[in-house]
């Protein structure tokens, strides 16, 4: 099958990569041209594991192409997908103007009946005004459907071969059997596969990421909590979380989740709700306990020096918004730079993917290191924001011997309290008792 990807994202190219590795023949478009032309280069503009070895297998086979003509990728594709940005709008509503533009340029370049498949998180409603966009710029006969992506960043080419379900919107049989087709590879059965109404699996989307939300605002409220009321949040997370009925996933407390999904889809769910006059009273306040544990950690770090860091030297270790991506929409490093900075401290970072995308936004509002260790020489604290692994099991000794002061911050519960009090340091995690140097 000829299918036409219009956006080159975290999304789009996951998913182009991916539907050519079933053996489909994908077109991946951007407006981007620095992007395409990396691309072609065999270059990845993001970080994310084995996408490069599932690029430059298929874009060798002659199945996997690069361009940022729309006009060029979709006459003749029987099914164009939609993966460009969804950002947040100054109200909290989805920015829909990428869609539309991307559904406006499809149309026109139609030459025959194809699926115009959205994957971006939409709020409910948007297939409607896809399907107004294209049918006012052609007059070949489309579908329009739904597709959300539940990929994570981090194992996105995982999730996108192997799914646990894809959840298919249409109201339309001849879209569903393209749109099966398109996916043949995922799973011989299909059983994986769901399908449902436009507006369903709109919802289905958001649902699922404020579900996932909700855990972890649940999770870092009891936190703060547990420490109030002397208990350790971690034996709580393992004592909850080997109830079946709860499961152990996204139970983690730490310093508040980022990244260009959650916070972005419960501002749109909200809007969404406020519109149709229904108060998401839960999804609400998850939000708001969210923004509150983006700035917990920081103000600690402040309040173990006095409310003083001028002169202090703060290393951080892991800048992006989770391991093993180099994305830092959002990230709580964010939040952490920006609270320390006006509280007058020098900040020196590392993170093995993110650095470039840090440089790039904040300049030299922090300095970055090569390696993790670097970053703590003379450093007066060290900062743990992004559980890499490489940076779960630190060299105590070392950064004893290259830090000038000795307290550990850990914003994931990582590393081991009573190993840090060994070797000599004040430990502060999340949830979990304090505990100073022996
Ligand atoms: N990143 C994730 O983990 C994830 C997971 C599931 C769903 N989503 C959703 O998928 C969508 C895309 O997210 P992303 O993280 O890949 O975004 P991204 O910002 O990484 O990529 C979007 C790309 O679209 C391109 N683009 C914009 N307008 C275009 C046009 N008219 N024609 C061609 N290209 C165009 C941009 O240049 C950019 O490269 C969003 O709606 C997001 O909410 C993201």
């Amino acid at each position: 099958m000829k299918i036409a990807v219009v956006g080159t994202g975290y999304v789009g190219l996951v998913a182009g990569a991916g539907f050519s590795e079933f053996g489909h023949d994908v077109t991946c478009v951007d407006i981007d041209p620095t992007r395409i032309a990396s691309l072609k280069r065999g270059e990845m503009p993001i970080h994310e594991p084995g996408l490069p070895e599932l690029v430059h297998r298929n874009a060798k086979l002659g199945r996997l192409q690069f361009t940022t003509s729309i006009a060029d990728a979709v006459p003749g594709a029987q099914l164009c997908v939609i993966a460009v940005g969804t950002p947040s709008a100054a109200d909290g509503s989805a920015e829909l103007n990428y869609v539309l533009d991307a559904a406006k340029q499809i149309g026109a370049a139609l030459t025959g009946y194809a699926v115009i498949v959205t994957k971006s998180t939409v709020p409910v409603g948007t297939a409607d005004k896809v399907r107004a966009a294209i049918a006012a710029s052609t007059k070949q006969p489309f579908s329009v459907a739904s597709n959300p992506e539940f990929l994570k960043e981090g194992d996105a080419v995982n999730d996108f071969l192997k799914p646990a379900r894809v959840i298919i919107g249409t109201d339309d049989d001849r879209a569903t059997g393209v749109l099966r087709d398109a996916y043949a590879g995922v799973m011989r059965t299909g059983e994986r596969i769901q399908v449902m109404d436009i507006r369903s699996a709109e919802l289905t989307k958001y649902a699922a990421n404020a579900m996932l939300a909700t855990r972890i605002s649940f999770m870092n409220e009891l936190a703060r909590l547990a420490e109030q009321v002397g208990a350790d949040i971690e034996k709580v997370r393992v004592g909850i979380g080997s109830d079946p009925r709860i499961g152990n996933k996204f139970l983690f407390a730490g310093c508040g989740f980022g990244g260009s999904c959650f916070p972005k889809d419960l501002r749109a769910l909200l809007h969404t709700a406020r519109e149709a006059d229904v108060p998401l009273n839960v999804v609400d306040a998850v939000e708001r306990a969210n923004e509150r544990q983006k700035h917990v950690l920081g103000e600690r770090v402040v309040a173990h020096f006095g409310g003083k860091l001028s002169g202090k030297r703060i290393a951080i270790w892991g800048l992006a918004f989770k391991p093993e991506t180099d994305d830092i929409r959002e990230s709580p490093a964010l939040t952490l730079i920006e609270q320390l900075r006006a509280a007058g401290a020098s900040l020196v970072g590392y993170d093995p993917a993110a650095a470039a995308n840090i440089r790039a936004q904040l300049g030299d509002a922090i300095a970055l290191a090569d390696e993790p260790y670097a970053a703590t020489d003379q450093a007066d604290a060290l900062v743990l924001i992004t559980e890499w692994h490489e940076l779960r099991h630190p060299d105590l000794a070392k950064l004893g011997a290259r830090m000038r002061g000795k307290v550990l911050f850990d914003g994931r519960n990582v590393w081991s309290p009573a190993d840090a009090r060994k070797a000599g340091f004040a430990y502060y995690g999340i949830g979990r008792p304090a505990s100073q140097a022996q």
